[in-house]
Formats: structure tokens, C-alpha cells, sequence
């Protein structure tokens, strides 16, 4: 894992994108992974703004709310195709979401993890980091194997997610249909971007806690090719912060994000 530490959310939003914009261009047929939530709409704004190739991306976002319609103003699938599929060049059916409508969920998990297979796995994967420390929707003590599934959501995440439906948790969906821990390990890159001082204390117990299913985005420990993208206030409970900016300014794979 590295960790690299931006000054603020801009910055760390415009590095994501700048990675992901580099593996894009060294392979145009890029299998991205995709998240939604606040702190990736600077991200897609970015990536808009680019005016890159996606002609020959497939994508597959982490997960959607149960008995939402796509259409729905609150749906995941409506939130991609306002922040970042009707901005650039991805046709509709290149894009991946689950069905969280599906009548039977068990088989529409298993049809993602299927469609997931046959496109011979995800190359990248973005995640953001919710205040449960999950990644997805793996709420605590989601196996770290679990594949893709339905999961009840934490009150915290509802309390999270609250502002988009009106600042009321109540309205927030109960349940989701989400990649699981397994799912997402199984990606060959992972890319977490966290942002703000609400994120602060979760992000360094899943980064240098032990792992622990009670915190899903710990299992990013177990991943050979993560990087986290943080920016200040996400990384003041951070203990190794000289290590980790050593790091940054000093390997020549970050030569060229130094801005
Ligand atoms: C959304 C998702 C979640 C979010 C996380 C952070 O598809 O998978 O894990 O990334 O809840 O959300 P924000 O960015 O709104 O704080």
C-alpha cells in the first residue's frame, strides 16, 4: 500500500483522476471499477474535463440501493450517468450497475460477478471510504471473501448518506446490493480517495489498524497494488506520515504527480 497526502480535496481529486487517466490512455480497453458519493464528484469532474478516450472502457460501480429505480433521482445508476457516463464518450451498455429493482437479488449478484468475469476482471478499482469503514457497502463484518450480495446498511452509513435525501436517514435506503470485500480485492489496482475530517479516524484504523472484518476497507491491507489518495484533514490520525511522503517525493513512480 502507499498513502500519498495532497494539501486539500482538489488536489487529491485531480491526482485520482490523473491515474486513472493514465491507465485509460496505456490501455484504452481499461475494466474500471467505479464508486459514487460526494467525494468522487471532483474526481469525475476532473476525469469530464480531460476529454479522454472511453470509447473502449468497460465500466462496473461497487454497488446500488435495493428498490431504488435507475431512473430514480437517488439511484447509483442515475448518479454515474449525471457525474461522469453522459459527460464523456462510454456507451450505456459498456457501463455496469447492479440492479438493486431485480426481482430475484441473489441471481442478479451472481449475473454481476458473471459479467465481472467475462470482461476478464476489473483492472482498476476506485473506492471512497465510508465512516463505518466500509468500502462499497461491506458494512462491519462483512466476510473479507464475500462476493457480490445484498447487505443491510448501518445506521452510521444511513446518517451518512442522510444529505442526499433530504438531510432525513430515515429515507435512505435500508439495504444495497454491493460487490463484496472479495470481489473488490480481486481487482488488479485499487485506488481509495478520502477526503474531509469526518473520514479521519476510520481511515487510519483500516490503514494502519490490524485487519479486521469490523472494518472492511482494512482488507485493502491484503491487496498488492492499493494506493491511497488522502487529503490533509482525511490524514491527521495518521501515525507514519514521514514515511509516507518520503515515499511520494522520492519514488519514481510519483515523479511526474509532484504538480
Ligand atoms: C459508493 C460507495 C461508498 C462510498 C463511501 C464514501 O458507491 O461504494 O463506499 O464511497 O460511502 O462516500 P462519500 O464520498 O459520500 O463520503
Amino acid at each position: 500500500m502507499e498513502v500519498i497526502v495532497r494539501p486539500d480535496a482538489d488536489s487529491a481529486a485531480t491526482l485520482a483522476a490523473r491515474l486513472i487517466a493514465a491507465r485509460l490512455r496505456a490501455k484504452p480497453d481499461l475494466v474500471l471499477g467505479l464508486a459514487t458519493g460526494r467525494t468522487m464528484e471532483r474526481v469525475y469532474d476532473r476525469l469530464a474535463a480531460m476529454a479522454l478516450d472511453f470509447s473502449g472502457c468497460r465500466s462496473f460501480n461497487l454497488d446500488e440501493y435495493i428498490g431504488v429505480p435507475a431512473e430514480d433521482e437517488h439511484s447509483y445508476r442515475r448518479y454515474m450517468d449525471e457525474h461522469l457516463f453522459g459527460r464523456v464518450n462510454i456507451a450505456r451498455a459498456r457501463t455496469h450497475v447492479p440492479d438493486g429493482m431485480a426481482a430475484d437479488l441473489g441471481a442478479e449478484a451472481q449475473r454481476y460477478e458473471r459479467l465481472i468475469r467475462e470482461a476478464g476482471g476489473i483492472d482498476l478499482q476506485l473506492l471512497g471510504i465510508g465512516e463505518a469503514g466500509h468500502i462499497g457497502f461491506n458494512e462491519p463484518l462483512s466476510a473479507l471473501m464475500s462476493r457480490t450480495r445484498e447487505k443491510a446498511l448501518t445506521a452510521v452509513t444511513r446518517q451518512q448518506n442522510a444529505s442526499m435525501f433530504g438531510g432525513d436517514a430515515s429515507r435512505v435506503p435500508a439495504r444495497a446490493l454491493t460487490m463484496g470485500v472479495g470481489t473488490i480485492l480481486e481487482a488488479r489496482e485499487l485506488l481509495l480517495l478520502a477526503t474531509g475530517p469526518a473520514k479521519a479516524a476510520i481511515l487510519a484504523k483500516a490503514v494502519e489498524g490490524p485487519i479486521t472484518a469490523m472494518i472492511s476497507a482494512s482488507a485493502l491491507q491484503l491487496h498488492p497494488h492499493c494506493k491511497v489518495v488522502l487529503d490533509e484533514a482525511a490524514a491527521r490520525a495518521l501515525t507514519q506520515r514521514d514515511y509516507y511522503d518520503w515515499v511520494f517525493h522520492n519514488e519514481p513512480e510519483w515523479a511526474n504527480y509532484q504538480e
